[in-house]
């Protein structure tokens, strides 16, 4: 079998830390690695499958020795100026940032959703935005199956979503709070801890924030709905990690309350935990270090014809980032030849 190879870019954040840890588990036939960061961690050394790697530079050159693929975790000007480098060498990069999602010649894929998309690629691969991956994953079974109309978002989102410095506004909040000691903010506008921030990336010209129209818009390109009704409500809370969504849901078609929840149990990807009654729904704490999207709370909206409302929970840093870009890469070395 072909052995292949792989650059990882921003291996020391967040997401790269969580992408070596998901490479191990998945052992795809790749033989060479080499891990890039900025300046700052340069050098540094970090542990992978048993063997030590330094962490390199990422500079103009970095692509020159070819690889098959190159996978960035390293923020939207990163990618912007180095994903078209790595693929003018030849690699295929997936590319976790926001720069290229909505481009009209860049696939956004999500390979249990449109993993056709894949091979229409032109060098460069997008890797959807976090609570945009963990909601379409069930959304696709339930257009597939009864039309979906409309849908609306209430996102619960964890504070790892916003990298290494939001992860430190939270557990310096946390500080404070015990110690009585000052709030030290890298990342957030206002304290995280004890806080719920309605304010997720940049503000827009039409009054909502970046992250929700990424979900508004990721949403219609992903499910191939241009049209689609998606209105959203992204909020940062304080949890460590993994992402909570309600989500509203209203159908063309009428459906059968227990057939649906059974196309979604059989589904790729998804976990469906729903006994109220015993207290069991996804859970924040639960889903992390896990690759799939969990779901419950499914219940009918008795204010429309056809419709649900659900919770779903999904790890932002596996399967809302790390994990669904390295099934890109799998599923390419899988269909290649
Ligand atoms: N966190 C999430 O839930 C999530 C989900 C989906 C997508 N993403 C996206 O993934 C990317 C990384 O997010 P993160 O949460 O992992 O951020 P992070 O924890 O802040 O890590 C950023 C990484 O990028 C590297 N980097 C920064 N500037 C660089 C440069 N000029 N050249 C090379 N490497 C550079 C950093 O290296 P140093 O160690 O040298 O600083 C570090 O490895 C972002 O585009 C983000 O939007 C994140």
């Amino acid at each position: 079998m072909k052995e292949y190879s792989l650059a990882l870019v921003g291996a020391t954040g967040v997401v790269g830390r969580e992408a070596r840890k998901v490479l191990e588990e998945m052992k795809l036939p790749i033989s060479k690695y080499v891990f890039f960061a900025s300046s700052k961690s340069a050098g540094t050394k970090i542990e992978f499958m048993g063997k030590e790697y330094e962490v390199k530079e990422l500079k103009e050159d970095s692509f020159d020795e070819g690889f098959d693929f190159a996978v960035f975790s390293a923020g939207g000007e990163t990618s912007k100026k180095f994903s078209p480098i790595a693929s003018s060498k030849g690699a295929i990069v997936v590319d976790n940032s926001s720069a290229f999602r909505m481009d009209k010649d860049v696939p956004l894929v999500v390979p249990e959703v449109n993993p056709e998309e894949i091979f229409r690629n032109h060098g460069i691969i997008a890797n959807p935005n976090c609570s945009t991956i963990q909601a379409v994953v069930p959304l696709k079974v339930l257009d597939d199956k009864y039309k979906i109309k409309r849908i609306v978002y209430s996102t619960y989102q964890a504070v790892s979503g916003a990298g290494k410095n939001g992860i430190e506004d939270l557990e310096s909040g946390i500080d404070g709070y015990v110690n009585n000691t000052k709030n030290e903010l890298k990342k957030f506008p206002h304290q995280i801890f004890n806080n719920c921030l309605p304010d997720i990336d940049i503000a827009m010209e039409s009054g909502y924030t970046k992250e929700e129209e990424k979900m508004i818009n990721e949403t219609r390109k992903i499910l191939g709905k241009p049209d689609l009704a998606v209105t959203a409500t992204c909020v940062r809370v304080p949890v460590f990690n993994s992402h909570s969504e309600s989500i509203n849901v209203e159908f063309e078609n009428e459906f059968d309350l227990k057939e649906l929840v059974e196309s979604l149990k059989n589904s790729d990807g998804i976990r469906v935990q729903d006994n109220l009654e015993n207290h069991e729904y996804p859970l924040a704490t639960n889903a992390t270090g896990h690759n799939e999207v969990f779901v419950g709370r499914i219940r009918r909206d008795f204010s429309v014809k056809s419709g649900i409302n659900f919770w779903c929970v999904a790890d932002n840093i596996r399967k809302g980032a790390a994990t669904n870009a390295l099934q890109i890469v799998k599923y390419i070395i899988e269909h290649m030849e």
